[in-house]
């Protein structure tokens, strides 16, 4: 069997597991080969050939409505699901009305809940920070809830009109300002919905010897979704982790009782016990502490909307935005998608610069997903020896120190000599 499976709590990985991937439109064809290339290379080289991916290309986008006529042909759903993981270069969102975004088809489709982005910076990479070094932090963005759920209702309809007088007449609501000229989005956000997303973070804290899950959130103002989300965050992290994580809510549930003195040494012990501290902070002073102190942070658990900001700034934070990588999980299923997170760049599309990065990193990602752990490392190092020396494509080593700008397939070729 070439198939990789889910066992209990694990997924079971064979020797030889057969990987579904997209190509990708625009960029996608040249960094999707370098991809395979370099990780062919480091999985042989970490496991002396006992171990090889078999790749298996899938359709979407362009090059499957050219092909088929269709965006995303089921037959690339059913591969996604049969085989569990898979790779996915970026896309070209389809242009009209009634077509849906090929990336929230996908994640919808596979219910792919958790939003992964781990973000650390590589020492030669020029950033905005004067100490990008102490930025080493993991997002777990809910990924199919929130106001991003594409509930919406657009100004004028008839459709709004409905809501608009439900919410008048049956639910009282008189405080929308202009009803004539409203749009209105609904935002879900349930118990469920966050407990599996914070669930998530917690265990791959623990698993990660981490010191800190933050939950970021808008519940100072938006009580009952985005408070919801932090309420049922810090219940679910008390009655699942009691044994593994200290809340901020239980230290200031010691402060209020013992004093400011016994909660500090309550802490202080599970901090020595290695304990999980599960915190929670304001969506937008979490954005400013990010620049000021990003050594506070760790694991963040966040919903849709907020983890769709945060991730950029804090992916730009260390210089990375065109290297920031990716995945979309579901943790129960196992199913799991590791994708490119820029676009299809056609500006650049056919001219061999584009980074590939973005892809390698999120492909090192599904490595360490299924325990593949060496091979992703030997990427890793090759990485930092490059990034260090100033080798990189273009849009890097334009604002790197001796930044030499190598080609798509020349960088790959430094990476795989760097293994
Ligand atoms: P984009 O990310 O494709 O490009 C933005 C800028 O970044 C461009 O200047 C581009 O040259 C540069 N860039 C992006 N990736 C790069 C790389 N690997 N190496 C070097 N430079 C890189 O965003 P844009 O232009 O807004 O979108 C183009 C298309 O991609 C659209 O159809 C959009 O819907 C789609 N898209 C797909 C995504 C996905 O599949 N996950 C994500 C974002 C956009």
């Amino acid at each position: 069997m070439n198939q990789i499976s889910k066992k209990s709590d694990n997924i079971e990985v064979p020797t030889n597991p057969i990987i579904p991937f997209i190509e990708g439109d625009g960029i996608g064809k040249e960094v999707t080969v370098a991809v395979q290339k370099i990780v062919d290379k480091a999985v042989e080289k970490a496991y002396r050939g006992d171990k090889k991916i078999s790749w298996k290309e899938v359709l979407a986008g362009e090059k499957a409505y050219n092909k088929l006529g269709t965006w995303l042909p089921t037959e690339t759903l059913d591969a996604f699901r049969k085989y569990l993981i898979g790779v996915k270069g970026p896309l070209t969102t389809p242009v009209g009305e009634g077509i849906r975004s090929l990336n929230v088809a996908l994640r919808q489709e596979l219910d792919l809940y958790v939003c992964l982005r781990p973000v650390r910076w590589f020492k030669g990479v020029t950033t905005p920070l004067l100490h990008p070094e102490k930025v080493h932090v993991t997002i777990f963005r809910e990924n199919t809830e929130d106001i991003y759920a594409g509930i919406e209702w657009n100004a004028g309809t008839p459709e709004v009109e409905k809501v608009l007088k439900f919410l008048n007449e049956e639910m009282g609501v008189a405080k929308i300002r202009f009803p004539e000229t409203t749009s209105i989005g609904v935002k879900p956000v349930s118990v469920e919905g966050t407990e599996r997303l914070v669930r998530a973070a917690i265990e791959y804290a623990i698993a990660n010897k981490l010191p800190s899950v933050t939950l970021v959130h808008k519940g100072n103002i938006m009580k009952f979704t985005e408070g919801g989300f932090k309420k049922w965050g810090y219940a679910l992290a008390e009655r699942e982790f009691p044994e593994d994580t200290f809340t901020e809510n239980k230290f200031n549930k010691i402060k209020t009782e013992h004093g400011l003195d016994a909660a500090v040494k309550a802490y202080n012990k599970a901090v020595e016990e290695g304990k999980v501290f599960i915190k929670d902070v304001i969506a937008d002073a979490f954005l400013q502490n990010t620049l000021l102190k990003p050594e506070e942070y760790s694991v963040i658990a966040t919903l849709n909307l907020n983890g769709d900001y945060i991730s950029d700034q804090l992916a730009a934070m260390v210089g990375g935005i065109g290297i920031a990588p990716g995945a979309n999980i579901n943790y129960k299923t196992g199913h799991a998608i590791f994708e490119a997170t820029h676009g299809t760049a056609p500006d650049i599309a056919g001219k061999n610069i584009a980074n590939p990065c973005s892809l390698l990193l999120s492909v090192v990602m599904m490595l360490e997903y299924m325990g593949w752990n060496e091979a992703g490392r030997l990427i890793i190092n090759s990485l930092e020896k490059l990034f260090s020396q100033g080798i990189a494509t273009n849009d890097l080593a334009r604002f790197m120190k001796n930044g030499q700008a190598k080609s798509t397939s020349e960088f790959a070729n430094e990476v795989i000599l760097n293994l």
